[in-house]
């Protein structure tokens, strides 16, 4: 039975192009999730399983229901509680990927949920409308709890977005579409590879159902896609080549509608569009991943193709065409929204961000090293305007993501982007040795210890580390600002000193250049790998904390390629 159906498949990827009648498929409902209003939200994570094949019972995990949970409808400017329970026998996470919420409300690594407990986050929602999602967020465990069927889509709501006359009614005229991929073994049952190939699954998994098909009324409808897969990049495009209308990119509406046939989401990326089924009553639309077009080391294209699926286009689901609502949305408005462009002359920083080898010379890193949660890379001062300046070093695209920000891109490769790349973004796709440009500014959540993550969006990838940390401080109530006048020189100081669980060392880079951060021990070994990368001219801030490291004297040592200094500092006892 499974192995006729796996046939089936095949045929259905290579036979049917163009012309095939799906009225002949083996086709199953798209699961469109059911919703959960607030302001309390209750999820609760367990192991279940979850009909992919009919009659076979496949182990997963899920929110609620038996693979992906509930879409999340948020209203900006209610103050919500969500209840996560974990039922799963071993600790995560869960984050609130595109949120605009503290470190502590955000989910990420640090907010470790025991197996057995209930983690309760409430926070306003500060959201634009826009399409976000949730998913677990635990270091090194990620990618394997989003493959079990850990992830949802979340819908928030405004009262600009509420005022347009775009499609809305949930499942109506308004569908979630989270597109994955999963490989499956002989019995029906997942297989999940962490290391290696296992990043791309065989079978297309849209909303938890194989082979879907979507049921959509003869009007104007409204797709909100998520790519929430491991690694495979989304080359998304109607099977007749018709154009789509992009209204919104993953922090909200773009300003236009933007005409496309084309829409590449990479991991984490999600793209809002209409489709007007007017004319296409009774008959049944595919929409297609046309892989054969990836390029670049997109995985899922031809680069290192490893299933049936690489590098070729093939349909991700049907649409059969009813009859128009009554009510129906019969046209797409031409103006959106206005998007007011952050200035690259409010810019006081330019922080490089370059994926690339870490300390151990894998190419997991950003900035020359991989996650240490014991180190916050990156301090930002709260109400600055920066650039964040993402280079790739390495042979492959990564998404680069960052938590609590929407951030415009400016360009890419000196070239503006596209104009579906014009809007809010959370997660930009970047190319080997390409540069990208993003303007963000941190107007929110100042804390020293609340620690934000950004790092590539493949799973396996973040999992493996290439994950970095920051947090945003308040300097106008902390007058610990380095005033001293620039001398061309090389600076460094830290504070507290001495100190005991953690340390703020600060620097002044006299121009833009190469730049390496360690800390030794007394004995002359290198106890912390903080930084290997590239810093413009200007004062910066990275935090250590000490964890377990024995008290005694420390030298920070900064290294360029024309001076080196060291900074004795002292972890003094235990309290
Ligand atoms: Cu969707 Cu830090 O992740
Ligand atoms: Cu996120
Ligand atoms: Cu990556």
């Amino acid at each position: 039975m499974y192995k006729k159906r796996l046939f089936l498949f095949s045929a259905v990827f290579s036979v049917c192009s163009f012309g095939w009648s799906p009225a002949a498929a083996q086709t199953n409902p798209l699961a469109i999730p059911p919703t959960l209003e607030g302001p309390t939200y209750d999820l609760v994570m367990r192991d279940t399983s979850h009909v992919f094949f009919d009659g076979i019972q496949t182990a997963t995990a899920g929110f609620n229901g038996s693979f992906l949970g509930p879409t999340l409808i948020w209203n900006k400017g209610d103050d919500i509680q969500i209840n996560v329970t974990n039922n799963l026998g071993e600790p995560t996470t869960v984050h609130w990927h595109g949120a605009h919420v503290s470190a502590e409300n955000d989910g990420g690594p640090h907010s470790v949920i025991p197996d057995g407990t209930t983690w309760s986050p409430a926070f306003e929602v500060m959201n634009r409308a826009s399409t976000i999602w949730y998913h677990p967020h635990l270091h090194m465990f990620t990618n394997m709890h989003v493959y079990q069927g850990l992830a949802g889509m979340i819908i928030v709501r405004d009262d600009e977005e509420a005022a347009l006359d775009l499609p809305r009614e949930y499942g109506v005229d308004d569908f979630p579409i989270v597109l994955q991929d999963r490989k499956f073994d002989v019995d029906g049952q997942l297989v999940f590879q962490p290391m290696g190939k296992g990043l791309v699954g065989d079978t297309y998994v849209i909303n938890g159902t194989i082979d879907p098909i979507l049921d959509a009324p003869g009007q104007v409808v409204r797709l909100r896609i998520v790519n929430g897969s491991s690694g495979r990049v989304y080359n998304v495009g109607m099977g007749d080549n018709r154009a789509m209308q992009q209204i919104a990119s993953d922090g909200g509406l773009l300003e236009a509608p933007v005409a496309l046939t084309r829409i590449r989401l990479s991991p984490g990326e999600r793209a809002e569009v209409l489709l007007d089924l007017a004319s296409d009553i009774g008959d049944t639309l595919r929409v297609v991943n046309y892989a054969s077009e990836l390029t670049n080391g997109e995985r899922g294209g031809t680069f290192a193709a490893s299933t049936p699926l690489d590098g070729v286009d093939s349909t991700l689901f049907f649409v059969g065409v009813s009859d128009a609502l009554p009510g129906a949305v019969t046209s797409i408005p031409s103006n959106l929204t206005t998007i007011t462009p952050l200035l690259e002359a409010d810019a006081v920083k330019t922080r490089p961000m370059i994926f690339n080898n870490n300390e151990l010379g894998q190419p997991f890193g950003i900035n020359g090293i991989g996650l240490d949660l014991e180190v916050v890379n990156e301090v930002v001062n709260l109400n600055d305007t920066e650039i964040w300046e993402v280079g790739n070093e390495t042979g492959d695209p990564h998404p680069f993501h960052i938590h609590m920000v929407t951030f415009q891109i400016l360009d890419r490769d000196g070239v503006a982007p596209p104009e579906n790349e014009r809007g809010w973004k959370d997660v930009v796709f970047v190319y080997p040795s390409e540069v990208v440009r993003l303007i963000t500014k941190f107007e929110t959540f100042a804390d020293p210890t609340g620690e934000f993550m950004y790092h590539c969006h493949i799973l396996d990838h973040e999992d493996r580390g290439m994950m970095g940390q920051f947090v945003v401080v308040d300097n106008s109530t902390d007058a610990t600002e380095d005033t001293r006048p620039r001398t061309g020189e090389l600076l460094v100081r830290n504070y507290p000193n001495p100190f005991t669980d953690r340390t703020t060392i600060a620097y002044s880079m006299p121009s833009r250049s190469e730049l390496k951060i360690e800390v030794f021990d007394v004995l002359g070994q290198r106890v912390k790998m903080v930084f290997d990368g590239v810093r413009e001219q200007g004062d910066y801030e990275t935090i250590w904390k000490t964890g377990d490291a024995a008290a005694g004297v420390y030298f920070v040592r900064l290294t360029t390629p024309s001076q080196v200094v060291s900074h004795r500092v002292v972890l003094a006892g235990g309290e």
